[in-house]
């Protein structure tokens, strides 16, 4: 049962961004809490940056939720990423091996992208007043034609044909129970979960940021959401989004 998230599911059949499309409703519209815009397409799919998400007509889930989380103070955001990268790797995890959380916002499995998530929050005296949760997953799409670096989808992966209205349903029932304990304050069960799950945690890998390539092990994401990755015979290093490539 839903406490929070789900209970109002909006479908539309074609816009350019969900995203845009749940942003236009809560400026025009009451929107209740929770509310979920879906779209069988989305024509301009954004991800980070002015990138573009990908996503085929009636293939995968393109969607966004609508919250306020207000008990959030600003250096908390990024506990909404925790929380819903959580809740999808939870869902996949059921039914596909080797689902990892990859810093900041996406979800993989060996090595390739399944899910991206774009999150935009507004924010007023120092609270986040409300939040749009843009999750893009890659389901039934066979062949991606982008210059999106690794992405893959869950028939890719399996070779099985998913029914997206039931996947979407156990999607948001974990986005929802993870939102739960957020708002019941459990930030150290999440944080201590999330870690588990994160993709390249404690293990030696390359890295690169905007003065060297690197060896380098991931111990950990802070309080604000930069990832810590400890340089092999060198200093801990703390980034920001984009400030550093996994290679
Ligand atoms: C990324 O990995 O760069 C984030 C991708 C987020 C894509 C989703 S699809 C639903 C929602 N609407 C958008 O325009 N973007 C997000």
């Amino acid at each position: 049962m839903c406490q929070h998230i789900g209970k109002t599911l909006v479908k539309v059949d074609r816009t350019e961004s969900t995203n845009n499309y749940a942003i236009g409703q809560v400026y025009e519209n009451e929107v209740e809490e929770g509310t979920v815009f879906l779209a069988h397409d989305q024509t301009a799919g954004r991800g980070h940056f002015a990138n573009k998400w990908e996503s085929e007509a009636g293939k995968n889930l393109t969607f966004s939720i609508f919250i306020r989380p207000a008990f959030l103070a600003v250096h908390q955001t990024f506990m909404l990423s925790k929380v819903v990268c959580l809740g999808i790797e939870n869902c996949l995890s059921k039914f596909i091996d080797d689902v990892k959380i990859k810093w900041p916002n996406d979800v993989y499995v060996n090595d390739r992208k399944v899910c991206g998530i774009l999150i935009e929050n507004g924010i007023m005296n120092s609270q986040i007043r409300q939040s749009v949760i843009g999750i893009g997953l890659n389901v039934n799409q066979a062949r991606f034609h982008s210059d999106a670096p690794n992405p893959v989808s869950l028939k890719l992966i399996s070779g099985e044909t998913y029914d997206l209205d039931a996947l979407l349903k156990d999607i948001l029932e974990s986005i929802d129970y993870c939102y739960a304990q957020l708002v019941a304050g459990k930030f150290e069960y999440l944080d201590q979960a999330f870690h588990d799950r994160l993709y390249r945690f404690e293990e030696w890998h390359a890295f690169k940021d905007e003065n060297h390539h690197y060896t380098g092990k991931i111990t950990g994401v802070n309080e604000i959401g930069q990832l810590r990755i400890q340089e092999k015979e060198g200093p801990i290093h703390e980034y920001h989004f984009k400030e550093v490539v996994y290679l």
